[in-house]
C-alpha cells in the first residue's frame, strides 16, 4: 500500500468507525512509519538553548543527564530529595523531543520520548490547572476526531497491573505520592511527520488529555506533554502493533552528536521498518521483567578493549539495582562498585601508554572523574564493551566512550550514587550512538547492531 492509499484507507476506517466501538483491525502487515527524534540541543528542539560553544554544549549534556537521573531515582527508587531540590533548578530533564499534530484539523504539539513512561498525554483544555507552554494548548472542542472515553470503555479498567486509566477513564501519574499530571484519557487522530515530509495520519490512538499538571519540568517552552515508549499499555509502540504491522516493535539509531548542527534528528521507526538492513547479523538480549516497565537488561560484564574485567564476585557488573537503557540521559550512570572497577582498568589501560590522570575540566563541574591528558589524537583509545545475558555485545567506540575538552579527555560515565545517594546503571544517549537498537515487545527483547546513523533514511 502506498502512503496516499494508506492516508486515504486510514480516513475511511476512521469515518466508519465513528459508528463502530471496536478497534479497526490491522490494515495489513506492511506499514512502515517513521518520525523524527529531535536531539533537545539541535535548533529544531523545542528547547533549544541557542548556539553554544563546546563548553557550554557539555554544560547542558550533564545537565540534562543530572536531571534525568534523579528523576529516575525518584519514581523507581523513590528517593525524592535530589528531585524536588536539584532537579527543579534545571528542568528540562528530556534528551529527545518528537512533533506530532493531533486533531482534525490539525494541531501541533511537541513531546518529550520517553522510554521509562507509557501513556502519551498532551495538556488540554480546557485546564484546571495547566503549566504555561509557549504554542497553544492542544484544543479538543476545536477537533472533529477527539472522543472522550467513557466510563466502561474496554480501555479503561481495573485493577490491572501497569494500567494507569482508572475505571472511570481518567489518569493520574504520581510520583512519590505528589500528582504530576491528571486528566481524562481520549482518543484522537494523530499525524506524524517524517524526515521526508510525508505525514503519516492514524486515528483512535489512545491518549491522555492533561488538564491539571503541577511540577512539569516544560514551563515556558513549547513541549506540551510526553509521548510514552516503554512496555506499558497505551505506549506508542504498543498501541500501534494494533494499527499498523501487527507488531509492537521500534528501532532508532542515534546520530553522534559530534557535529550538532548537522545531526541533529534521528528517526524513531515503528512497524515493518524497524528492522536490520537485510543480512545484517545482530545481537539480542531480554527485557528484564521489572515495575517500572522501563528497559532494564542484565549486563553480565564488561571489557576495556579486547580484554574482560574482572569483577570480585561481591562487585558484578551488572550491580545490584539494575542496568537501564535509557537515552533520557546523555552520560552514561553506573553503579559505584562496579564503576570503581571499571575506572581502575581506564587508570591501568592509559598509565601503560603514557597518559597522566588529569583533574577533570571545569566545564565539567567535576561530574566526570576520569580524565587524562590529551595527546591530539585517539589513535590509541581503547573502546568498551557491554556484555549482556544472550552474549549480546555492545561495543561503544572511543568517539561515544570520552569527550574530549581542551587539553583533556574524560570518560562519559559517572558514578550514580555521587549524584543521586541511589546506585543503578544507566546507559545514556552517548553510548548508544551509531548502533541500530530495536525494541521487539512482543519477544521482550532487545536487538543492536553498530551502524552509521548519519546515514539512516
Ligand atoms: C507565559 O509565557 C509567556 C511567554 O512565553 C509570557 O509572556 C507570559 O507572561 C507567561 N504567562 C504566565 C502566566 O506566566
Ligand atoms: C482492586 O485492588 C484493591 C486493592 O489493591 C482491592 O481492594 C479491590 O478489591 C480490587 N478490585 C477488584 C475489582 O479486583
Ligand atoms: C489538581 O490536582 C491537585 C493535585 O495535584 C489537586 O489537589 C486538585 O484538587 C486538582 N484540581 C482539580 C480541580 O481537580
Ligand atoms: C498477528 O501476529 C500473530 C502472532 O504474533 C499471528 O498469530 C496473527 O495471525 C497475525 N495477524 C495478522 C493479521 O497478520
Ligand atoms: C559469543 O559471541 C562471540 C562473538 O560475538 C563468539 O565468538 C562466541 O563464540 C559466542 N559465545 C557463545 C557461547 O555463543
Ligand atoms: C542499590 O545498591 C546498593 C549497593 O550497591 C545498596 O546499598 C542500595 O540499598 C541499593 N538500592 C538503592 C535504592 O540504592
Amino acid at each position: 500500500m502506498t502512503l496516499i492509499q494508506f492516508i486515504a484507507f486510514a480516513t475511511l476506517t476512521f469515518f466508519h468507525c465513528l459508528t463502530c466501538a471496536q478497534l479497526i483491525p490491522p490494515p495489513s502487515t506492511g506499514i512502515s512509519l517513521s518520525l523524527n527524534l529531535i536531539s533537545a540541543l539541535s535548533p529544531q528542539s523545542p528547547i533549544y538553548p541557542g548556539n553554544l560553544s563546546p563548553s557550554e554544549r557539555i554544560q547542558k549534556m550533564l545537565q540534562i543527564s543530572e536531571a534525568r537521573i534523579m528523576y529516575l531515582t525518584s519514581t523507581m527508587f523513590h528517593n525524592d530529595e535530589m528531585f524536588s531540590t536539584n532537579t527543579l533548578q534545571h528542568r528540562r530533564f528530556y534528551a529527545y523531543f518528537a512533533k506530532i499534530s493531533l486533531g482534525s484539523p490539525k494541531q501541533s504539539q511537541f513531546l518529550a520520548v520517553d522510554t521509562g513512561s507509557g501513556l502519551i498525554w498532551t495538556q488540554c483544555q480546557p485546564c484546571v490547572n495547566c503549566y504555561n507552554q509557549s504554542i497553544p494548548i492542544f484544543d479538543p472542542q476545536s477537533s472533529t476526531s477527539y472522543k472522550k472515553l467513557l466510563a466502561g470503555d474496554p480501555h479503561c479498567k481495573e485493577n490491572q497491573t501497569k494500567q494507569i486509566v482508572k475505571p472511570d477513564c481518567s489518569y493520574e501519574l504520581v510520583n512519590n505520592g505528589e500528582s504530576l499530571t491528571i486528566g481524562f484519557a481520549s482518543t484522537e487522530t494523530f499525524t506524524f511527520l517524517n524526515n521526508k515530509g510525508q505525514e503519516f495520519t492514524l486515528p483512535n490512538i489512545v491518549f491522555g488529555c492533561s488538564n491539571n499538571n503541577t511540577r512539569m519540568p516544560f514551563v515556558g517552552t513549547k513541549v506540551s506533554g510526553v509521548l510514552g515508549l516503554n512496555t506499558a499499555p497505551f505506549s506508542l509502540g504498543i498501541q500501534l502493533k494494533e494499527k499498523i504491522s501487527n507488531t509492537s516493535r521500534f528501532s532508532y539509531c542515534l546520530h553522534s552528536s559530534s557535529q550538532p548542527e548537522k545531526d541533529s534528528t534521528s528517526l524513531l521507526k515503528f512497524g515493518k521498518g524497524a528492522v536490520f538492513p537485510n543480512g545484517k547479523k545482530y545481537q539480542t538480549t531480554s527485557i528484564l521483567k521489572n515495575n517500572f516497565n522501563d528497559y532494564q537488561l542484565s549486563l553480565e560484564s564488561i571489557s576495556i578493549g579486547e580484554q574482560p574485567v574482572t569483577f570480585p564476585p561481591k562487585t558484578p557488573a551488572v550491580g545490584r539495582n539494575g542496568t537501564f537503557l535509557d537515552f533520557g540521559s546523555i552520560v552514561t550512570f553506573m553503579e559505584t562498585d562496579p564503576y570503581n572497577v571499571v575506572m581502575e582498568k581506564f587508570d591501568e589501560y592509559y598509565r601503560s601508554i603514557g597518559h597522566r590522570r588529569v583533574s577533570p575540566p571545569p566545564e565539567t563541574e567535576g561530574k566526570f572523574d576520569h580524565c587524562y591528558n590529551y595527546g591530539g589524537n585517539m589513535e590509541n583509545f581503547v573502546s568498551m564493551t557491554y556484555h549482556f545475558n544472550g552474549n549480546a555485545s555492545l561495543k561503544v567506540d572511543p568517539l561515544q566512550l570520552y569527550l574530549v575538552i581542551g587539553d583533556a579527555f574524560c570518560v562519559t560515565i559517572i558514578s550514580s550514587k555521587s549524584f543521586t545517594g541511589t546506585d543503578f546503571t544507566v546507559i545514556g544517549a552517548l553510548h548508544q550512538q551509531n548502533t541500530r537498537f530495536v525494541f521487539d515487545l512482543d519477544k521482550n527483547v532487545v536487538q543492536f547492531a553498530p551502524e552509521d546513523c548519519s546515514k539512516d533514511k
